[in-house]
């Protein structure tokens, strides 16, 4: 199995890219993680906590730096930016059922192709599925195929930064941010947001909770009315992390539901 130094080279290995201000740029991890002591404190993500074993069983870790949910065992729904095009592809490395990378119980599997969203040019669109050598026995997260419960607040996990410029994390970090509405959202990031592809989230007034990078590609996700969860968005930009009034853009799954389901269907074959 891959261990988490590796998986760490393999995402410098992509290359030291600059944290562009609203960057699409795949977590470019400088450095190693720090390995925090067992019991300290951990406020991450950006401004949140660490997530608990098996409290969000679909979540994986992208060895090219992103973040991704098991959309089927097999498959795996990530963020158009975190992948070169579309085709066969071994190269990406899923692990999943943990929220320690370097738990001995990590399951690790190769992926065997990649589906970039069709028409995807760097705005809008950002979503790419992964088709797995093997199936990983963990439960998929259902994706949202209307905008009904895109309100209220949703949920965030990732392995990413911890702030603007931070590293990589070694566990599984959460926290819960606020939808944001298009007209507002429009009103911090004009015509570089995508309405009807994308929606937002975060703390418009304070900031200080948000995705960074490395969390791209993973999911926003609530409850449903049955008690479910629901895949809502997808980790795609901001401008920063967590600054006041510029909220986290996440691509609108429920626009692209049925695109990724046809596209699901061709990969499993
Ligand atoms: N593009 C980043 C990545 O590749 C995600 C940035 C999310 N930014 C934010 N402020 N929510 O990891």
């Amino acid at each position: 199995m891959q261990s988490y130094l590796k998986h760490l080279r393999r995402v410098t290995a992509v290359g030291a890219v600059a944290l562009a201000a609203a960057s699409l740029q795949p977590a470019a991890a400088t450095a190693a993680a720090p390995t925090p002591e067992p019991g300290s404190v951990h406020t991450k993500i950006v401004g949140g906590t660490k997530a608990s074993q098996g409290e969000f069983p679909f979540m994986v870790r992208l060895s090219m730096g992103c973040g991704g949910a098991l959309y089927a065992k097999d498959i795996v729904l990530t963020a158009a930016h975190c992948v070169n095009g579309s085709g066969p592809n071994t190269d990406i490395t899923a692990t999943a059922g943990v929220v320690d990378l370097q738990d001995s119980q990590a399951v690790s599997v190769k992926s065997t192709e990649v589906l970039q969203a069709p028409g995807y040019n760097g705005k809008g669109k950002d979503w790419a599925l992964i088709k797995l050598a093997k199936p990983i026995d963990l439960p998929t997260l259902k994706i949202a195929t209307d905008d009904k419960l895109t309100n209220g607040e949703f949920d965030i996990a990732g392995w990413g930064a911890d702030k603007e410029g931070g590293d990589q994390q070694r566990y599984l970090l959460k926290a819960k941010v606020p939808f944001v509405d298009d007209a507002t959202c429009k009103k911090a990031y004009g015509d570089q947001l995508t309405p009807g592809e994308e929606i937002c989230a975060g703390k418009l007034d304070t900031g200080g909770i948000d995705t960074c990078q490395g969390d791209s590609g993973g999911p926003m996700f609530r409850k449903d009315e049955a008690g479910q969860w629901l895949q809502v968005g997808i980790v795609s930009w901001g401008e920063g992390c967590a600054r006041p009034g510029k909220p986290g853009v996440y691509t609108e799954v429920s626009t692209f539901a049925a695109d990724i389901k046809k596209a699901a269907d061709g990969l499993a074959g």
